[in-house]
């Protein structure tokens, strides 16, 4: 069913936000996207979203925007910081963004926080209601951004919505891909641990939805309909691929390799029962066909 014309903000306007934008821009609404950097004066920009300069760190930044709007995305990243960036970023931007949109209320805001902050390693299926206990700071701070989002939503002054997104992939995205084909994958011990993922596009799907037909004050997994363990993500690659299995990683590259890792599969089906979210890319297979095929 279209969605009635709408103003919207994205603010964070990188991979996922583009892509919403240009979406969005393309049914007929009205898109800024916000951002730091410039557009690229030599780049052809035929995504329909009107650029908007801000720096989301600081709260006097966002005075002069056109608001107010009908939906308010923040899809905004530190880029892999550490913890200052993340606390600056997600959870001190998130009160400059929430303190602003008081004064401009939109009728929805959806905000991409992440399944980090599940940090299960049991390799259990974990849901909406399941414990958050991060093992990592950067997932803490996560977690600080959500509570202020479900505080202004209980308190009735921002109706927010939080997906928290699995690992992103798509066109010119996809670390682990980009990792196999240098040769540098390796098989941490069996390669049980699960991989939870979501195409970019239907993470752009997901926010609609949570948008259009989401409820405020509530909480969505955004993640494809089929975890895989490392081994059959590797397996799957090769074959399609035609190049030899990964070796098992040494005792050396295990020692280094990052921390923090979870082991768990993250079910998406209140996202699918509440909004009609449907993904075009149901799992890792159909969506990394699509990127071999470029
Ligand atoms: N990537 C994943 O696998 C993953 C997994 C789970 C959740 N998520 C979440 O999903 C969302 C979308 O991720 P993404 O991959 O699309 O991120 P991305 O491509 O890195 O884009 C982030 C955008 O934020 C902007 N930005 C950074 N700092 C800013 C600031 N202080 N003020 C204003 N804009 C700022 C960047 O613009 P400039 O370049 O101009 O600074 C960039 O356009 C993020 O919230 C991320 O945390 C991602």
């Amino acid at each position: 069913m279209a969605i009635a014309a709408k103003r919207v903000l994205i603010v964070g306007c990188g991979y996922v936000g583009t892509a919403l934008g240009r979406r969005l821009a393309g049914e007929g609404h009205a898109v800024i996207g916000l951002r730091r950097s410039p557009p690229d004066p030599t780049a052809v920009d035929d995504s329909g979203i009107q650029p908007w300069i801000g720096d989301l760190t600081r709260r006097d930044s966002l005075d002069s925007l056109p608001g107010p709007f009908d939906w308010v995305i923040n899809t905004v990243s530190s880029s892999r910081g550490g913890p200052a960036e993340y606390r600056a970023v997600y959870r001190d931007g998130m009160r400059h963004l929430l303190d602003w949109m008081r004064a401009h209320p939109p009728s929805a805001f959806a905000y991409t926080s992440s399944t980090s902050v599940y940090g299960q390693t049991s390799g259990d299926w974990v849901d909406e209601s399941s414990p958050t206990i991060p093992s990592t700071e950067t997932g803490e701070i996560l977690l600080e951004a959500e509570r202020l989002i479900l505080d202004a939503a209980a308190a009735g002054t921002v109706p927010g919505r939080i997906l928290r997104v699995a690992g992103i992939y798509g066109p010119g995205r996809g670390h682990l891909l980009r990792q196999f084909l240098r040769g540098e994958a390796r098989i941490h011990g069996t390669g049980a641990r699960w991989i939870n993922m979501i195409h970019r596009d239907d993470a752009a799907g997901a926010l609609i939805a949570a948008l259009a037909r989401g409820r405020p004050g509530e909480l969505y997994n955004a993640v494809d309909d089929e975890p895989v363990s490392q081994l059959e993500f590797l397996t799957w690659l090769s074959e399609r691929l035609q190049r030899p299995l990964p070796p098992v990683a040494s005792e050396e590259e295990l020692a280094t390799r990052k921390r923090g890792l979870t082991h768990k599969r993250v079910r998406n089906q209140k996202l699918r029962s509440e909004t009609g979210w449907n993904p075009s890319y149901p799992t890792f297979r159909e969506g990394y066909a699509a990127e071999l095929k470029r």
